[in-house]
Parts: structure tokens; sequence; C-alpha cells
């Protein structure tokens, strides 16, 4: 039995549909946007902020990947509950403590949906003066409307389902998957 088929036992296989990205086709993404990143940004001080929860396993690869002088820290925002819809709503429930004034700041944020989480977040980031802001995205749904900054950096163009695995979770679960996969309908 391959490992993914092993730990898709261990959460609850009955309910998961396909593999949508498998774990190798994750890493070799994700390499080349950490390479993108390091060549992006020439000078200056640079920041990443990685959306919690989700975005912890990216974001942990990733700064693996980028051959380039970093600092990293979290911002912690909620938008879904234990449901697959956006609720509307953004909450932000843990705040960066570094200072990001004049220096480069990506955003890194597992998956783009609405759009609503990345608006308010950017909002909030831009009223901190950063010399730069930008944000990165494993994946992007592209069907958000009226996004007030559009993810410089995407790792993949995701299917319009809902995803679970590689930090995603349905109700908390299933985050730890090294793969994507979609929820049974
Ligand atoms: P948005 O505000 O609608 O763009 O939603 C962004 C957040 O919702 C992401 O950071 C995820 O945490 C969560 N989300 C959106 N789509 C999915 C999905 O397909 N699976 C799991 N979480 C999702
Ligand atoms: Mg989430």
């Amino acid at each position: 039995m391959p490992e993914y088929a092993q730990v898709a036992n261990h959460a609850r296989e009955s309910v998961l549909g396909e593999i949508i990205y498998d774990a190798e086709t994750i890493q070799r993404r994700v390499g080349e946007l950490g390479r993108e990143i390091g060549d992006y940004y020439e000078e200056g001080e640079l920041v990443l902020v990685g959306l919690l929860k989700g975005g912890f396993m990216f974001l942990a690869d990733l700064v693996r990947c980028i051959r380039r002088p970093h600092k990293l820290d979290f911002v912690a925002a909620a938008s879904y509950g234990a449901s697959k819809e956006s609720s509307g709503r953004v909450r932000l429930l843990y705040d960066p403590e570094t200072d990001v004034t004049g220096k480069h700041v990506l955003l890194v944020e597992d998956i783009v949906d609405s759009g609503r989480t990345l608006n308010r977040l950017v909002r909030v980031f831009r009223e901190r003066a950063p010399e730069s802001l930008e944000i990165c995205a494993l994946l992007h749904k592209r069907v958000a409307r009226g996004s007030v900054l559009e993810p410089r950096f995407v790792g993949f163009d995701a299917p319009v389902k809902f995803l679970v695995g590689y930090g995603l979770d349905y109700a908390e679960e299933f985050r730890h998957l090294p793969y994507i996969a979609s929820l049974k309908e």
C-alpha cells in the first residue's frame, strides 16, 4: 500500500475524494515558488507573514526554498467555521509583532476562495506602511471578485471544489495530509 493510502486511511479515507495534487507535485511547485520569490526581491528586508492555520505547512516548506535572508511571522484570521462556505466575516485572532514598516511584506496564504480574508489583511498591512506588499498563495480558485490585491505568486489554479490536506482543513481535520484532495460530494 503506498504511503499516501495509509495516511488517507488514517484520515478517514471514506470521505476523501480524489487526490488533486500529490506530495511530489506540491514539493516541486513550492521549490519553484521559493526560487521565484528569492529572485523577485533583490534588495531590502523581506518579511513573510503566514496565515494561520491553513498556511502553516506551505510556509514551512516555502521558507526552506527561499535562498535569501528573510524573517517570518504569522497572522491568524478566521473566516470559516466548521462549514464549507465563507461566513463573510473575517476576524483577526493574532496580530504579528514584527515591525513591517519600510520592509517588503509577503503574505503567504494557503488558498484564495472568495478573497475576503486577503482583502481584509491587505488593508490592515497597508496601514503599516511597508516598502511593498504582495501575496503568495499556494492555491487560487480564481473565483474571487473585487480583490484589492491579486497574488503575485500562485502555486496552482485550483478547481472550484472543497479541498483538504497540506494545511487545509475541513472542521479542523485533514491538515496533516502531505497531499491535497477533494472531499466526496
Ligand atoms: P476566502 O476568504 O473566501 O478567500 O477564504 C480563504 C480561507 O478559507 C482560506 O485561508 C482557507 O483557510 C479557507 N478555504 C477556502 N477554500 C477552502 C477549501 O477548499 N478547503 C479548505 N479551506 C478553504
Ligand atoms: Mg481555514
